[in-house]
């Protein structure tokens, strides 16, 4: 388990372990997308991370279609903030907000019945989740038909990036990662299955990469390189995209964080069938060859296969998902050899304090590993 123990320079970071936590939705905001007190236990607990990047959180109302996930766009977003980095830092963590913008997948109820935005019109296949009125139970609606984005368009979502950077830095935030996977906005326009544009933003996979540099300039101009990363799936099929050439969108996403000298790129390319399915053809590879920063890889890790991809060098740093919900202490875990708890996945997304901020540390008087 050595190599996960190994301090990690991330951009202006240092990193006392390789054993980061990744993004995980948990819907525990308000309604509002305002965080409230359970985050703030939440991710103190998990202050033993060598960098916890927070939950997808929203830059622009527009962008948000999930049931209580937070948003950072507005001055009471930030001050609800500001106690969980506090919290963290008080128990010697660190943590990044991921910034996020959901585009065709956002639901019309929940932007005023508008169309969401998208690089082209094309509906996602499958179906999104609202509050049914008066219940507490989730009802499925299908995705709609987005509006292709006019420049007008791409010019306010940039600058959402742009402010929601200046935001996370405001409420406390170590930095920031940009999220370009899973399907959401970013995504869409890097990807060829959901971007048909004829213009500058679409074409070749240099051009479906210009709104993620637009959004990257963006966010420098609010934050040092050392305080940014991005985060890709170019392989991923989940929110019905997919691609004509992974592996150039991977090494093109590899070029833009040279050029901008960001802290890291963070790539989901599991290593295990399971959670997401085995791509067909990895592009850790393909990332590689344009991208000499640091590599985080996410993808049904456990600490054996995690601790030797690092000593392969295959990756830097191994990101860790499902494994931190119910061990809010799992770098003790992994360092100390001691069992996992295993999460209630009912629970993952929908709760309060149940299934959420309530599992033990292994361990209440052991100390964070650094
Ligand atoms: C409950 C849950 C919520 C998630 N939310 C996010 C998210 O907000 N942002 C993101 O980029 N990925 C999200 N993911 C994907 C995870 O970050 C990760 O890629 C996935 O769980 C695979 O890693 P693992 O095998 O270590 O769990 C989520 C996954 C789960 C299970």
């Amino acid at each position: 388990m050595d190599a996960l123990f190994e301090p990690l320079t991330l951009g202006d970071l240092e990193l006392p372990n390789r054993i980061l936590m990744a993004p995980l939705t948990r819907g525990r905001s308000e309604e509002s997308h305002v965080p409230n007190d359970l985050q703030i236990d939440y991710y103190a607990q998990r202050a033993g991370a060598g960098l916890i990047i927070s939950e997808a959180t929203g830059v622009h109302p527009k962008g948000m279609g999930w049931y209580r996930a937070p948003g950072i766009w507005s001055n009471e977003m930030v001050a609800a903030w500001k106690p969980v980095t506090e919290a963290v830092h008080a128990r010697g963590g660190r943590v990044f907000l991921q910034l996020w913008h959901m585009g065709r997948v956002v639901l019309p109820t929940y932007i005023g019945g508008e169309a969401p935005l998208a690089p082209s019109a094309v509906t996602a296949d499958g179906e999104g989740f609202v509050p049914v009125e008066g219940q507490v139970e989730l009802g499925a609606r299908p995705y709609v038909e987005p509006k292709a984005m006019d420049q007008a368009d791409i010019d306010e979502a940039v600058a959402a990036y742009g402010r929601g950077a200046a935001n996370a830095r405001d409420a406390g935030f170590d930095g920031v990662e940009i999220h370009a996977a899973n399907g959401y906005l970013i995504d869409q326009f890097l990807r060829s299955g959901t971007n048909r544009r004829t213009d500058d933003y679409g074409g070749s996979a240099k051009n479906r990469a210009r709104f993620l540099r637009e959004v990257t300039d963006a966010v420098l101009a609010e934050l040092p390189p050392g305080r940014v990363g991005v985060r890709i799936s170019p392989t991923s099929s989940f929110n019905d995209m997919s691609d004509e050439a992974p592996a150039e969108v991977a090494a093109e996403v590899g070029r833009v964080a040279e050029q901008a000298k960001l802290a890291y790129v963070h790539l989901i390319e599991p290593v295990e069938e399971g959670f997401m399915p085995m791509p067909d053809e990895p592009v850790a590879g393909d990332l590689r060859s344009s991208y000499s920063g640091p590599i985080l890889q996410n993808g049904a890790f456990d600490a054996e296969t995690g601790a030797k991809h690092v000593a392969d060098k295959a990756a830097d740093a191994i990101v860790f998902g499902r494994p931190f919900i119910a061990n809010p202490d799992l770098a003790y875990r992994i360092r100390e050899g001691k069992p996992l708890a295993e999460p209630n996945m009912e629970l993952a997304y929908v709760g309060g304090a149940n299934g959420y901020s309530d599992y033990p540390p292994y361990d209440e008087q052991a100390e964070l590993p650094r």
